[in-house]
């Protein structure tokens, strides 16, 4: 049968592609079908058809895969935050191991390397210690509302619907954040809604409130609220900030980012500060470290732990070795590996991570570790020391091709590359396998209920 865009067909899903989608194949062509997982009997419709590959949606689930669990979440199929809580949670962290595993054999041609069983979430729901939502000026409607007249179609506070930047969903929950996140989420829309200043308007790029970010410091169990709108409405802001103290005694911190441009994410110009301090303090360890509003966190805390122990077995450190933590962040390896090195150098672009790393290392009481700022490509080839073991913790991109063969000629004994992205992670390694063995792959899953998956390799001098 030849696909055409826009037919409706009846397929038998056999696997699962990476970015979470069902995959078949109809007379050999291989399609990828949304909101389908293995083993499911699909009615879809087919939205693109190129000469090598067909994409569609699950229109209707003719026969449902015993896979499929009824996820607790009623946005679930239609919300961006998480698009698996249909899957069962065993089988995604089995077909997270099966996405590093294709990735290493297809693009890196590596076939023997050992991939371990996907290391579990801690907590699988009520994990992340960061969400943005957005604000719109019309919700989008969930299918069940569709065709009903009377239907309130106000302002959203929410996630947006997978691939758009202007549906965003009014979320009232969402499962990925601990409830007390889901009752000040509920709490600053009822806000909005009465407050004289309107809500941002996506495509006009007209109004006062943009996104609502909460950050959570599981250790302290604290919150911060950034409120980011388009300009200062400092009555507006204070009231909010007012309000949500005296209702929250665990909000810390509430914050005004002011983001007049247009791009449609939740940083901005500058911060103010509306009430209490201006960071959360959290642990991951034995280690502090203190986040503000913009500083980049891993956002499943007790995942982190389980990473940066993976990290840490895998470097194999005793003490007298030099490590090299590239793309270090707010420092964190490099704070967790400090106390089994003899020296812990980090390298990281963004120069308020940096001076956060220096300000985590001496809170933390060490004294072994110092940070570079700059981009890696131009300060790794000025490198004056010759580390036995490097970290390297790109972002989903990976390397510049300039960096992998700079990294080829320091040389060290042993790297660590942690991956967020097993495509890049796969890539990277094929051009460092002449020099260097892979020896084993660790998965662990830091956000459970999607497709992403974090990697750790441990590499070898050949
Ligand atoms: C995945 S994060 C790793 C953070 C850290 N290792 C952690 O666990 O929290 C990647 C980091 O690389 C930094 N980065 C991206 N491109 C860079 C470049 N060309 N040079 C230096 N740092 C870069 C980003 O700012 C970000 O902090």
């Amino acid at each position: 049968m030849a696909l055409k865009k826009g037919q409706l067909v009846e397929l038998e899903i056999d696997g699962i592609a990476f970015g979470g989608r069902g995959f078949c194949r109809v007379d050999g062509m291989a399609t990828f079908i949304d909101g389908a997982v293995p083993h499911d009997r699909v009615l879809a419709r087919i939205t693109k058809k190129r000469k090598s590959h067909a994409e569609g949606k699950a229109i209707e689930i003719l026969s449902p895969s015993p896979l499929r669990v009824t996820p607790r979440c009623r946005y679930s199929g239609i919300c961006g935050g998480c698009k698996w809580q249909y899957l069962n949670y065993d089988d995604q962290l089995r077909f997270k191991q099966q996405h590093v595993i294709e990735a290493l054999t297809h693009i890196a041609l590596l076939e023997a390397v050992p991939v371990h069983p996907t290391l579990p979430s801690e907590k699988v729901f009520g994990y992340r210690n960061k969400m943005e939502f957005s604000c719109a000026k019309q919700r989008w409607l969930m299918p069940e509302e569709l065709g009903d007249a009377d239907v309130e179609k106000g302002m959203a506070l929410g996630l947006h619907v997978p691939g758009t930047f202007h549906k965003v969903l009014d979320i009232e929950q969402c499962m990925l954040q601990p409830d007390m996140g889901n009752m000040i989420l509920r709490d600053v829309r009822r806000f909005i809604k009465a407050s004289p200043m309107p809500v941002y308007g996506l495509r006009s790029h007209e109004g006062f409130w943009r996104f609502l970010v909460l950050r959570h410091s599981v250790a302290e169990d604290q919150w911060m609220v950034n409120l980011v709108t388009s300009g200062e409405q400092p009555e507006q802001v204070h009231a909010l900030s007012d309000s949500l103290r005296s209702g929250y005694p665990n909000i810390v911190s509430v914050i005004n980012t002011i983001h007049t441009g247009k791009a449609g994410v939740a940083i901005g110009e500058y911060d103010m500060l509306l009430s209490g301090v201006p960071s959360l303090w959290e642990r991951i360890g034995p280690f502090a470290f203190e986040i503000s509003a913009n500083s980049f966190f891993q956002t499943n805390t007790r995942g982190a732990e389980r990473l940066y122990d993976t990290v840490a077995a895998y470097s194999g450190l005793s003490g007298t070795e030099q490590v090299l933590d590239l793309y270090c962040g707010t420092g964190t390896i490099s704070i967790y590996l400090a106390g089994q090195a003899k020296k812990v150098v980090g390298m990281e672009m963004v120069e308020s991570a940096v001076a956060d790393a220096r300000r985590n290392s001496f809170h933390n009481g060490i004294n072994n570790c110092s940070f570079i700022s700059g981009d890696i490509r131009r300060i790794l080839p000025q490198l004056d020391m010759h580390p036995d073991v490097m970290i390297i913790d790109p972002p989903r991109a990976g390397m510049h091709a300039d960096v992998v063969q700079q990294i080829l000629a320091t040389s060290p004994e042993r790297i660590v590359y942690v991956s967020c992205n097993p495509a890049t992670l796969a890539r990277d390694l094929g051009l460092m396998k002449d020099a260097y063995d892979v020896m084993e792959v660790q998965p662990v899953d830091m956000f459970p209920h999607t497709y992403h998956i974090e990697a750790v390799a441990r590499l070898l001098k050949s």
